[in-house]
């Protein structure tokens, strides 16, 4: 174990992709993916315009012992060759969760494996390292379907959360507009595609939160504003559409780099003595070329670095859970769970962050 470095099985069912992947950690403290293997659920959602819980749920007891199998065989071993289970444990959709943990208890039971229970917010958090070797302390700029939230990630197990959304994920903002619009899901790719052709200034839409003290997002009145510039303009042509997408885009895009440019500033007030900070972008919707040139630019502007990992990596996948897994044995940082340990659907990896809604829910979303 000790000369090919420490190898993890990892498992993510927190959502609408189902995967495996073997990873290890390579002596020198390197990452080695071995395998990555990804079943985008997609197609079985299309239909609905958005995830269904049930469905998801079905889809990963269908598919996730196949997608192990695979892992493991891409990989060139077997369970044998396995130093411990990753599993993700929370936050996400509580069906697919139960699904992704049951196969992990199992499986280390089976084997005799520890088995760790990851924050999939930490997978998503840590990915830089495993990609980048990325040193700590840097901020994450996290957004997806279902998160959207700025992190400083200090170190393993340390997450300070700057921001994060006071309604809506911005993912899930590009999904309800093209849902609205009549493109297909999921709506961010179909939203950035439709931009391509449309004028941005012939809407006008707010910039939500923009200038505002507190650090947070907000996407709802945004989409609401969406609504009433396609009802006036209905019929909709494609160039009605185009346009709309365009001015939704232009709109996020400035609100975002808004938010983030507040949290660089917080970030150096934390960490002024980071000789070269970094900013990371992760999720889904850091895929979006005009997000990621407007926060290329804001970093250029602020002498921070700017980074965004391999969109393979920045969306769902179980190579983040083995790498976090990984960190947190090397680290030292937790315990392996028992086979008692229970799925978390509401999991804020930073726990010591108030509430942003007063005393509500910690959704997922924040
Ligand atoms: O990280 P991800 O694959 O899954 C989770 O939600 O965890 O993110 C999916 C989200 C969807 O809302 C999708 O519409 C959005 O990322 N997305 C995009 C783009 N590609 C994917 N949003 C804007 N522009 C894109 N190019
Ligand atoms: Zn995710």
């Amino acid at each position: 174990m000790a000369s090919r470095g420490t190898t993890f099985l990892g498992i993510e069912t927190s959502c609408d992709e189902t995967a495996a992947a073997v990873v290890a950690r390579l002596p020198d403290g390197s990452a080695s993916i071995r395998s990555d293997v990804v079943f985008s659920q997609v197609a079985e959602h299309a239909a609905y315009g958005g995830v269904v819980p049930e469905i998801a749920a079905r889809a990963h007891v269908e598919r996730l012992d196949g997608l192990i199998r695979a892992a493991l065989d891409e990989a060139g071993t077997d369970l044998a060759g396995i130093d411990a289970v990753a599993v993700t444990a929370g936050p996400g959709l509580v069906g697919g969760l139960i699904v992704g943990l049951m196969t992990g208890k199992a499986i280390a039971a089976a084997c005799g494996k520890p088995l760790y229970c990851i924050n999939h917010l930490e997978g998503h958090a840590l990915t830089a390292r495993l990609t980048h070797a990325l040193a700590f302390p840097y901020l994450l700029l996290l957004v997806s379907g279902g998160h959207t939230q700025i992190i400083a990630v200090e170190g393993v197990g340390r997450y300070r959360r700057y921001a994060t959304t006071i309604d809506d994920a911005l993912g899930e903002a590009f999904d309800k507009t093209a849902k609205l619009l009549g493109l297909p899901h999921p709506g961010g790719p179909a939203v950035e595609r439709a931009a391509q052709n449309g004028n941005a200034g012939a809407v006008t839409l707010p910039r939500p939160m923009k200038g505002e003290a507190r650090p947070d997002f907000s996407f709802s009145g945004l989409k609401t504003a969406v609504r009433q510039a396609a009802t006036e303009r209905a019929p909709l042509s494609e160039g009605d559409v185009a346009d709309l997408c365009a001015a939704f885009q232009a709109a996020v895009t400035e609100s975002v780099a808004d938010r983030v440019e507040r949290s660089l500033a917080r970030f150096r007030r934390d960490h002024g003595d980071t000789a070269e900070p970094v900013l990371v972008a992760a999720g889904g919707v850091a895929a979006n070329a005009a997000l990621r040139a407007a926060l290329a630019g804001l970093c250029a502007r602020h002498g921070f670095a700017f980074l965004a990992p391999p969109a393979r990596l920045c969306t769902d996948n179980a190579a983040m859970i083995a790498w976090a897994g990984l960190e947190r044995l090397h680290a030292g940082v937790g315990e392996p769970c028992g086979l008692s340990a229970a799925p978390r659907p509401r999991w804020p990896l930073d726990e010591e962050s108030a509430p942003v809604l007063g005393s509500g829910r910690k959704g997922a979303k924040a």
